[in-house]
């Protein structure tokens, strides 16, 4: 993708359904707030939840945010976000090795880690915040909020 196209950003995480729905939220926003134009989307390495809307927690935890994701539905990463996507941005560490083992030799998108576009928090992960309690999913949508700032501030620059 060169320099002056569209920037085209999915958030991945295991389930798609906990953090990487919180993300494209965040960044959902961030984006519209600084008027920039881009692609986002989100998806999972792995294939259980497919078809399923935000867990419950991620869901409210986001509409204390006065942002309603119902309507999202949990897919799988697929072999051509890999030239559709400029940046994927995984959750976690296991989730940057798994989107590194699927990638494609002429894959175009630029893959790390989420957190290592907020200053200060590189090499972070986004914790699971599955087996937790609600303190976990505030933790997960405060990160998101941190990355998707971080982010837009520079794709947009
Ligand atoms: P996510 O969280 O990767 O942030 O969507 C999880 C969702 C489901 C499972 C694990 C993590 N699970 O084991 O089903």
């Amino acid at each position: 993708m060169s320099g002056t196209a569209k920037p085209a950003v999915l958030f991945v995480c295991l389930g798609n359904i906990c953090r990487s729905p919180l993300a494209e939220a965040a960044f959902r926003r961030e984006a519209h707030k600084a008027g920039l134009d881009v692609e986002i989307d989100s998806a999972g390495t792995g294939d259980w939840h497919v078809g399923s809307p935000p867990d419950p927690r991620s869901q409210a935890k986001a509409l204390e945010a006065g942002i309603d994701i119902s309507a999202q539905s949990a897919r799988q990463l697929a072999l051509e976000d890999f030239t559709r996507f400029s940046h994927i941005l995984a959750m976690d560490q296991q989730n940057l090795a798994d989107i590194m083992a699927r990638a494609p030799n002429d894959t175009t998108a630029q893959i790390s880690m989420l957190m290592d576009h907020v200053p200060g928090r590189e090499g972070a992960s986004i914790a699971d915040p599955y087996y937790g309690g609600e303190e976990n999913f505030t933790d997960s949508w405060d990160d998101a909020v941190a990355a998707a700032k971080a982010l837009v501030r520079e794709l947009a620059g």
